[in-house]
């Protein structure tokens, strides 16, 4: 009780972040709070950006007890060449999570989460066929590895995820349903740098070339939204592509516009539901993504 009114009080000044590398030491010290009331979690791969703090942010203002982990999950990545380019910036990602006000990081190594080789196949059916699924196979498997893992040794009421990374969401949301886990996911609005890139840590790879024409996508894919009005679909989509495609440095990967839920491909925005248009685009050797609403 005492710890709970001291929580309250503005002036409280948090207990220094923790720092953890070890599961045994992570459940003590989640569990050594769980009397304050709900933990949050915020799983991350570090190359921490204000799009990450974003959702430390919402986690901070909703739970008494803040848990982000920073990994780089290796069964994820089906490019070696992308899991080794991969930013690694733990310092000033550990600075950034105690301003943030972070109780507790977990920064494991990769031995400690996969002792032995993880064989678990996950089966998401339609939602993994498309987009990222379709072109990273076992992306989706490696995250549902890591994050099942992870919500098993934070056991957290609430876990935020940017919908930055859409169909991650909805992979996530349906792993909890299948597997039966008391997880609350939240899911988190993309944020932007002021020329409209997604915030991502892939964009530190971009050249400055690269940099300055990496907004093309977000300012196509909201150009696309207008075209809504008297586009078809398949005509919107062959717009999206074209405008991208014809600077040079930038090649669509995919550009599509799906049912919000189901994530299949919508043919006609009379079919009545969410739709999102979802792109993957190939700056360079750097593969960045990103999504919009299409009412
Ligand atoms: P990572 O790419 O580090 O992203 C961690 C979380 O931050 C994800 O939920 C992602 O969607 C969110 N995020 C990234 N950029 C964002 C932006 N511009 N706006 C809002 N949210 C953003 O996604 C992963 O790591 C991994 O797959 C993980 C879930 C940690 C499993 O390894």
């Amino acid at each position: 009780m005492f710890i709970k009114e001291l929580y309250l009080c503005s002036n409280f000044k948090y207990k220094k972040m923790e720092i953890i590398r070890k599961i045994t030491e992570l459940k003590k010290a989640v569990d050594s709070r769980r009397a304050l009331g709900s933990v949050g979690f915020v799983p991350t791969m570090g190359a921490l950006h204000a799009g990450h703090l974003s959702l430390v942010n919402r986690c901070r203002k909703e739970n008494p007890t803040v848990v982000v982990s920073v990994f780089v999950n290796p069964t994820q990545f089906n490019d070696k060449e992308d899991l080794k380019n991969y930013p690694r910036t733990e310092e000033a990602d550990f600075a950034l999570l105690e301003k943030a006000g972070c109780d507790i990081v977990f920064a494991p190594s990769v031995e400690e989460v996969y002792p032995e080789e993880d064989t678990r196949r996950f089966d998401f059916g339609q939602l993994e066929q498309v987009m990222e699924g379709a072109h990273r196979p076992g992306h989706f498997n490696g995250v549902a590895q890591v994050v099942s893992k992870l919500f098993d040794f934070v056991a957290p009421d609430n876990a935020y995820f940017g919908e930055k990374d859409f169909q991650q969401v909805a992979i996530i949301k349906k792993m909890v349903v299948d597997l039966g886990l008391n997880v609350n996911i939240v899911p988190c609005p993309i944020q932007r740098d002021t020329d409209g890139l997604a915030l991502s840590s892939r964009n530190m790879l971009l050249n400055e070339e690269q940099r300055a024409i990496a907004p093309v996508i977000y300012m196509t894919l909201k150009e696309a939204v207008n075209r809504k009005e008297w586009a078809s679909v398949e005509e919107v989509k062959k717009w999206v592509v074209e405008q991208i495609d014809s600077n040079e440095q930038m090649k669509v990967e995919y550009f599509t516009i799906v049912n919000a839920d189901t994530l299949q491909d919508v043919e006609s925005w009379d079919v009545p539901c969410a739709k999102q248009g979802c792109i993957a685009v190939k700056v360079g050797k750097i593969r960045l993504i990103d999504n919009i609403k299409f009412a």
